[in-house]
């Protein structure tokens, strides 16, 4: 491809992007008269998570032009704007995921939302499956790394480029935020633990060669979200943390068949607990 067709190519695809984004933040603004400064997006069984903000403005996602709609149970297609702890913010409960079919950039794209409405942090939350054998059901597990297994990246397209030297340098996971937040947890009483989660297509769980596999390279939990999520943040230049609720040992690895139900209710069993840290993480993430 010559150099002037990948650059019309570029131009053509951010034009059509910025137009589609400004589209979307223009119908979140006609509703909401306030920048949120951070982003909440809020896995499986998390979505009540949000009844903690008050004076809430409630954006149907059906509203926002370009916006994925979600169809998993679980995950209602709203964004909460409210105040937390003092702070302004935007609990998004509509999160979807690659399994549904929409383009890895579509997934990413309520992340490109709020931070273009003014979030400069994010605190991503999943239900993730246990690979790391100490961790039972209803560990709360603060992400300090991860393994891309479904090889995607909402950074891929025309004229993508390869991240900058510092951007590849930087943590993914902030550490400073992620050891305010641990502390935040043991002054809770809370048994909150660091691990790698490895992101998987889905929408199947995992067969038991594929966990032996993910035993293997390292990883502490199994999921199917959040990584689009955290590359996209990071591109933007955003805070990350990211905490997951591990929900159930991952096949295999305990008796039995894993159903989205078995996910859906721990993750109702460890609501309370994790509304408190919730509350902690975002009242420490300026200091
Ligand atoms: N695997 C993948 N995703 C999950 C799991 C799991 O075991 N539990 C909750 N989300």
């Amino acid at each position: 491809m010559s150099r002037s067709t990948a650059a019309a190519l570029r131009s053509d695809a951010t034009v059509h992007d910025a137009e589609d984004l400004d589209a979307a933040v223009a119908a979140v603004r006609d509703q909401v008269g306030w920048a949120p400064e951070m982003a909440l997006i809020l896995g499986s069984g998390l979505g009540r998570l949000a009844e903690a903000a008050h004076d809430t403005t409630v954006v149907s996602t059906t509203d926002i032009p370009h916006y994925p709609t979600s169809t998993v149970e679980g995950h209602s297609g709203t964004l909460v704007f409210g105040t937390l702890e003092a702070s302004r913010v935007v609990f998004v409960q509509g999160r979807v995921h690659l399994y549904e079919g929409y383009p890895v950039q579509q997934v990413a794209m309520p992340v490109r939302l709020v931070h273009a409405l003014g979030a400069d942090r994010m605190l991503v939350t999943n239900s993730a499956g246990g690979i790391n054998r100490t961790f039972e059901p209803g560990t709360l597990m603060f992400i300090t790394g991860h393994l891309n297994m479904a090889f995607a990246s909402p950074g891929v397209g025309a004229g993508a480029e390869p991240a900058r030297a510092h951007e590849n340098a930087a943590a993914f996971y902030d550490p400073a935020w992620t050891t305010r937040a641990e502390q935040v947890a043991v002054d809770l009483g809370l048994e909150a633990r660091r691990g790698t989660y490895a992101w998987t297509l889905g929408p199947n769980y995992e067969t038991k060669a594929e966990v032996r596999a993910l035993e293997h390279l390292g990883a502490d939990a199994v999921g199917m979200s959040t990584v689009p999520e955290v590359l996209q943040a990071h591109r933007l230049g955003m805070t990350v943390l990211g905490l997951s609720t591990i929900t159930n040992p991952a096949a295999g690895l305990a008796a039995g068949a894993l159903d989205h139900d078995e996910v859906l209710e721990v993750s109702e069993r460890v609501r309370g607990d994790l509304m408190e840290l919730v509350r902690g993480i975002v009242r420490v993430a300026d200091e």
